[in-house]
């Protein structure tokens, strides 16, 4: 098997990636390498704190990996939260806190549109390559349901009448903006393995 780091500490995410990967691939965590670094990602896009990240484990431990890096773009915010997502209200990363202020913002607007766009940066023997998914989508008023992570609750992917929260983890997953990414890496580890 070949070992592949995904370079996260998000657990909700290392599970959706484990029903996703390949069984020819081993996914190892973080954790798993001995990794408990406060690994920096400060880039002014998705795509140079994807690299930024994956680059890290790459240049410290030498072990082929990937990192993604996922914004939540709004089209009446001019794209906001965009690559500040995870603390756009405020360097505490509150969840929370984070949905409400998109809901605060979006209160009297009608253009409710909106998308998920993850990039992952793959790192095989020093090269780099970078995969995006994206998933075209609403903002709701008000949050539903309780499954998924982070914006899920406000979020309802154009095409269903559920939001990512009220759907399962593998029906979210075929149409998830990581899920798409991931398919794309998948396709790619394929092809070279
Ligand atoms: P990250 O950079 O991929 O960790 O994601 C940045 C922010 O986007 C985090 O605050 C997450 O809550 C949010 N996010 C990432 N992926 C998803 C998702 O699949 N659903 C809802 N929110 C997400």
């Amino acid at each position: 098997m070949r070992k592949l780091v995904f370079a996260t500490n998000n657990n909700h995410k290392l599970k959706e990636l484990m029903q996703i990967l390949p069984s020819e691939f081993e996914l190892l965590s973080l954790n798993d390498i001995g990794c408990t670094d406060e690994i920096p990602e400060t880039g002014p896009t998705l795509e140079v704190n994807a690299a930024q990240k994956s680059f890290y484990i790459w240049d410290k431990y030498g072990i082929n990996c990937f990192a993604d890096d996922t914004g939540l773009e709004i089209e009446a915010l001019g794209n906001e939260p965009g690559v500040f997502s995870a603390r756009y209200a405020g360097e505490e990363k509150s969840t929370v806190a984070n949905k409400q202020k998109v809901l605060e913002n979006m209160k009297n607007e009608s253009n409710r549109k909106a998308r998920f766009r993850c990039v992952i940066s793959l790192i095989i023997d020093g090269k780099e390559k970078q995969f995006e998914g994206i998933v075209d989508g609403q903002i709701l008023t008000e949050n539903h349901g309780e499954a998924g992570f982070g914006y899920d609750p406000i979020f309802i992917p154009d095409g269903f009448s559920l939001s990512f929260a009220e759907m399962s983890a593998d029906d979210k997953n075929k149409i998830s903006h990581r899920g798409r990414a991931v398919m794309k890496l998948v396709e790619y580890l394929k092809d070279i393995k």
